[in-house]
């Protein structure tokens, strides 16, 4: 992040943890917190409120980038998004712990597609528009960083180490989305 970083996007947030830990870690900032499904939004507000970050965490709901009130609170700095991005062949052999989690949350296939990408497909088409100048994107791949590479080749991805390897989150500045 940049020094002026103080607008923060969480798209899927799901439970809201990761608005939750950027609102504790860059404490300047305030966090848009979004979700298609209601349901997640209902439990993100829970631990929204456990933490005591109701006055700079606002939930909303929108499928991806498209509501017009996540689109007003921006340009954003940092956008975190961990979205559904498994592949068909994985949905269809999910283990049963899987199994028992709305496929909204998993199935990166909502276009028709079979590489798991095409929330991610759609994303990085539009986020440049929702970025500021020197904003990033930070994407969480999971184990599909080979799906990832096929699908945007040229893309001058940064992977970030984290506690689960090396290639599951990666880093996109708003420059590298728009060249
Ligand atoms: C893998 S979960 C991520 C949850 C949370 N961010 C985390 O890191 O644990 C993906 C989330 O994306 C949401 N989602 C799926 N399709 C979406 C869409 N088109 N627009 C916005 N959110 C979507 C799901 O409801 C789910 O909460």
């Amino acid at each position: 992040m940049h020094e002026g970083t103080r607008q923060v996007l969480d798209l899927c947030t799901g439970n809201g943890s990761l608005a939750i830990i950027a609102a504790h870690v860059y404490p300047d900032t305030v966090v848009c917190a979004s979700d298609l499904s209601q349901d997640a939004l209902d439990v993100a507000a829970l631990n929204v409120a456990d933490h005591g970050l109701q006055a700079r965490i606002t939930l909303l709901q929108s499928d991806g980038l498209q509501a017009p009130t996540l689109q007003a609170q921006g340009p954003y700095d940092l956008l975190l998004c961990n979205p559904p991005y498994v592949n068909a062949h994985s949905m269809a052999c999910l283990p049963p712990e899987f199994q028992a989690e709305p496929a909204l949350a998993l199935d990166g296939n909502a276009d028709g597609g079979r590489d798991g990408m095409d929330f991610v497909r759609r994303l990085l088409r539009d986020a440049p528009q929702h970025l500021h100048r020197q904003g990033v994107l930070v994407l969480e791949i999971g184990h599909e960083r080979a799906f990832f590479e096929a699908a945007f080749p040229a893309l001058p991805a940064v992977w970030l180490p984290t506690s689960a390897g090396e290639d599951q989150v990666l880093l996109l500045t708003r420059e590298a989305l728009v060249s």
